[in-house]
């Protein structure tokens, strides 16, 4: 049952980082994101490149960095993914370590926390079809869906720095107004949902 206090910010926010590439434009993004989001949220990066390809045999004997993982997921009221696309898809990556935050059935640690998607790309789509099939998959894992605003971010060089400093005026007051709408969906989601934890 929820309480007064369940509802009380700081909101915990996980994060994935859906490119593995040491020079990745969307873990860029993620700083910027990070820089420009209200105070009231805490984020904790989830990273997904050390784990193994999900594979149902171990359902009940998951390796303990699978454990792990799933772990990190479940303590978030909120998760925010930032990915690129690949081959007009989710990047194999971060749909592998979805499959493992969803197993072993009825152990679902995605189900009911509020999330939000974003990407970025150097092309004009700004990964929209990738973003689209991850909306897919979060539906059927009975996640929240921020719907609005949408963000499909064109990277261009020099958009963002290395600090994660936007450095167009119009894009940094998009994405600041992006993680002001999800932190109002957090908390409308936590509102009818109560967090398990
Ligand atoms: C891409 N890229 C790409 N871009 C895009 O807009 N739509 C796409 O379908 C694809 N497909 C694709 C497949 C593969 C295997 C790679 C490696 C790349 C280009 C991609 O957007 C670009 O490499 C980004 O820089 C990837 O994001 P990160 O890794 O820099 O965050």
């Amino acid at each position: 049952m929820a309480t007064i206090n369940e509802l009380t910010p700081p909101y915990h926010v996980g994060y994935f980082v859906g490119s593995l590439s040491e020079h990745s434009i969307n873990r860029l993004l993620s700083k910027a994101l990070l820089r420009l989001a209200p105070h009231d949220l805490e984020f904790t990066e989830i990273p997904i490149g050390e784990l193994p390809l999900y594979n149902r045999d171990l359902d009940g004997r998951f390796p303990q960095v699978a454990l792990d993982f799933k772990a990190s997921v479940d303590v978030q009221d909120a998760l925010l993914f930032v990915t690129p696309e690949y081959n007009r898809s989710i990047p194999g990556a971060l749909k592998n370590a979805i499959d493992w935050a969803s197993r072993p059935y009825g152990e679902n640690v995605i189900a009911r926390k509020a999330t939000a998607i974003i990407g970025a790309s150097p092309g004009a789509i700004g990964t929209a079809v990738a973003q689209q099939q991850l909306r897919s998959v979060l539906s059927f894992l009975q996640a929240p869906q921020m719907n609005t605003p949408e963000a499909y971010i064109q990277i261009t060089p020099g958009l963002i720095t290395e600090d994660g400093e936007v450095t167009d005026p119009g894009t940094e007051m998009f994405l600041r107004s992006f993680m002001d709408a999800f932190f109002e969906y957090i908390e409308r989601v936590l509102t009818v949902v109560p967090r398990a934890h």
